[in-house]
């Protein structure tokens, strides 16, 4: 399976398993257990997702040792506000039992606080609690703003990124900084024809590969890591299947032309949560 290497050194499985929107603790438990036992050793939940208990359950029932698993968490925007980043953190590790997280993300940039926190999160990262830190969702004045204060350079920034927001000036960014990029809803988050779009249905079927893994391997191609949600064994291992086929350029280009800067979920200049 293929992996990246963060700017810390510490690999990435560049397909992982995200899990928002499965509250139901049953389904994320199992969602997550199916996961693990199809190969994903990645996988990404947030505080507000509420269902790291159902994950930290999930892996210790899956019988894959915790070290062969890069986990990611996300801090919420109310303990961003607070500064409680301590506090939330161990309230995670808790919830997922564990002592560690591998990736601990700021999971949006609050106004008020977005560069401000990232001295809190160098602490995290420095205590140990935390593998590696990054942040979610920020544009390139965001990250601007941050690397004028940090210490550490994030290692990742996760942001909505499928093939119509191909988000191209963010990415660039990312690379020329060391921050490596990473896709969420990178299948259109279910509310989008882009696995029906002609042109990807058309790779597809040239691969003998399905519309979902050709926009995987796409994002993956151009260094993007990728976190597809499924709560089906047959998508999870379709999603994860991504590593036997390779797109021309001309196909990429394509790909790179459906591009419409179209977002499904908030934009990181107006979110009001
Ligand atoms: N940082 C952030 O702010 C942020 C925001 C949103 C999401 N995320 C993370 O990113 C992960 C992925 O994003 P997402 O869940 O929004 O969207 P996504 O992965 O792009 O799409 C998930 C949707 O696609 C369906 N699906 C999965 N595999 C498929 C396949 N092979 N063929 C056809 N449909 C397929 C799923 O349905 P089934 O489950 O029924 O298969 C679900 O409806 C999240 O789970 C979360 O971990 C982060």
């Amino acid at each position: 399976m293929k992996e990246f290497i963060l700017n810390n050194g510490i690999k990435i499985p560049a397909v992982g398993v995200g899990v928002f929107r499965v509250e139901d603790a049953n389904i994320a438990s199992e969602t997550v257990k199916t996961a693990l036992s199809v190969g994903y050793r990645h996988i990404d939940t947030a505080m507000i997702y509420g269902n790291e208990e159902a994950v930290g359950k999930a892996i210790k029932d899956s019988g894959v040792r915790r070290q062969e698993i890069f986990l990611t968490t996300k801090l919420w925007n109310d303990d961003q506000r607070s500064g409680k980043v301590q506090e939330a953190i161990d309230a995670s590790l808790k919830r997922l039992g564990t002592d560690y997280i591998d990736l601990y993300l700021v999971h949006w940039p609050v106004k008020e606080s977005y560069v401000s926190i990232w001295k809190k999160m160098e602490e995290v990262y420095k205590s140990g609690k935390a593998k590696a830190i990054g942040v979610s969702n920020y544009n390139t004045h965001h990250l601007d703003d941050l690397l004028k204060e940090a210490e550490i350079v994030p290692a990742v920034n996760q942001i909505e990124c499928y093939p119509y927001l191909t988000q191209e000036s963010v990415v660039k960014y990312c690379k020329e900084k060391g921050i490596h990029p990473q896709a969420w809803g990178p299948l259109g988050a279910g509310q989008s024809d882009v696995l029906s779009n002609p042109v990807v249905v058309e790779i597809a079927k040239k691969h003998g590969k399905s519309p979902a893994q050709v926009v995987l391997r796409w994002n993956v191609e151009r260094g993007v890591i990728v976190i597809p949600k499924s709560v089906h064994k047959a998508r999870l291992i379709e999603n994860l299947s991504i590593d036997d086929f390779k797109l021309t350029g001309e196909e990429a280009k394509q790909i790179n032309a459906l591009n419409k800067n179209l977002r499904l979920g908030a934009d990181p200049e107006t979110f009001n949560f």
